[in-house]
């Protein structure tokens, strides 16, 4: 009978609110599932953990998350340290040293969400972004000299590798061929960048022929952001470069109709590490400790969970209670315009998990 190992990482702000939600979910299911069970290990890293430690996570701390079967994260981020610390510091420092390359962030329109496109049903918006999670922009090379004085110089080269290109692509096209249908989007600069945006596009161009049946065009990264917003529904699996897709995932999760809701899974899709899944909220300290944070986001993140662990039927029973709970308005945290709590929210969810599997199928 699977029993899975999820290492729990709440991290800074909000993450310390919705990552026990997330977990009394998964408990809520495995409670009404035969068969299904987890046992939970929470880290305390993060902030504190830098205050108390001067680091974010202890240096062996990989070794520590090797043995789960994957790892549901909060948030990084603290008023006190500067973000840059936070980032590389934890979950930066799991996501490269796990390998997890693919970056991989549904959005669509939940049942009673608003967003605010006009014109947009939830049949218009059904996108995946497929963000590369390893390298280009956020590979962590560049430099500072001079510092402080008026000749100082400081750069972040942008790396992309042959290996790491190809990956990423095949990925996304094995994504795309997975859906209904099988489109994607490869997004681009090559008008600019006319080195490594340039290889990305050959490499589009050498991978789309191991996949026939799926259709692709390719889009400059500023004419995308106006085409999601003018013509949602000509988009459906879209893949970019680090940087490219950090700032597109937000404007998807915004045209959603809020970050609260937005998932995400850091994927190691060759299984060799345990894969990280978390809301792409922040740790939002201007409502943290207040029970007023949104736990959606980390729900349909555990739902990425169990779709990667296989646990395909658990996985849909979760993305129903969460549908039914946003379909009504009264369930609708502060980010959504309304007025319930975390607690409200998780327990609404927890209590359609636990009606017996056929009612809440
Ligand atoms: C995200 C976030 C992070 C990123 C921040 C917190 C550094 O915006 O996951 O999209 O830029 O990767
Ligand atoms: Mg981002």
């Amino acid at each position: 009978m699977p029993h899975y190992k999820i290492a729990c990482i709440p991290g800074d702000g909000i993450g310390k609110e919705v990552v026990p939600a997330g977990q009394q979910a998964l408990e809520a299911l495995a409670a009404s599932q035969d068969g299904l069970s987890f046992s939970f290990q929470s880290f305390g890293w993060g902030g504190d953990w830098y205050r108390a430690h001067g680091e974010m996570m202890p240096a062996d701390g990989l070794d520590a998350l090797r043995g789960a079967d994957a790892i549901l994260f909060g948030s990084a981020g603290d008023p006190q340290i500067p973000d840059h610390v936070t980032l590389w510091g934890l979950r930066l420092k799991i996501c490269q040293g796990f390998d997890q390359y693919a970056n991989v962030r549904p959005t669509r329109i939940l049942p009673g969400i608003d967003g605010p496109l006009k014109r947009c049903t939830p049949r218009d918006l059904d996108w995946v972004i497929v963000r590369e999670n390893s390298e280009g922009e956020y590979a962590g090379v560049g430099g500072r000299a001079h510092q402080g004085h008026p000749i100082e110089v400081a750069t972040d080269v942008s790396i992309l590798t042959r290996a790491g290109v190809e990956r990423i692509m095949r990925f996304a096209f094995r994504l795309a061929q997975s859906r209904p249908r099988k489109q994607l989007t490869v997004v681009t600069k090559s008008n600019a960048q006319r080195h490594g945006m340039v290889m990305w596009d050959e490499i589009a161009l050498q991978i789309s022929r191991e996949f026939p049946d799926v259709r692709w065009d390719k889009e400059l990264v500023d004419a995308c952001t106006a085409r999601m917003v003018n013509r949602p529904a000509s988009l459906d699996t879209l893949v970019a470069t680090n940087l490219h897709a950090d700032v597109l995932s937000d404007l998807a999760a915004a045209l959603a109709g809020s970050l609260g809701i937005a998932p995400t899974g850091n994927i190691d899709p060759e299984r060799r590490y345990p894969s990280m899944f978390e809301p792409i909220h922040g740790s939002a300290f201007d409502i943290m400790g207040k029970g007023l944070a949104n736990p959606v986001g980390t729900f349909w993140s555990c739902v990425m969970l169990l779709e990667h662990l296989g646990e395909t039927a658990a996985a849909q029973r979760l993305m129903r209670a969460v549908e039914a709970v946003t379909a009504d308005p009264r369930l609708h945290t502060g980010d959504l315009g309304g007025q319930a709590t975390t607690a409200q929210v998780t327990e609404a969810v927890c209590r359609r998990l636990r009606e017996p599997a056929t009612a809440a199928a």
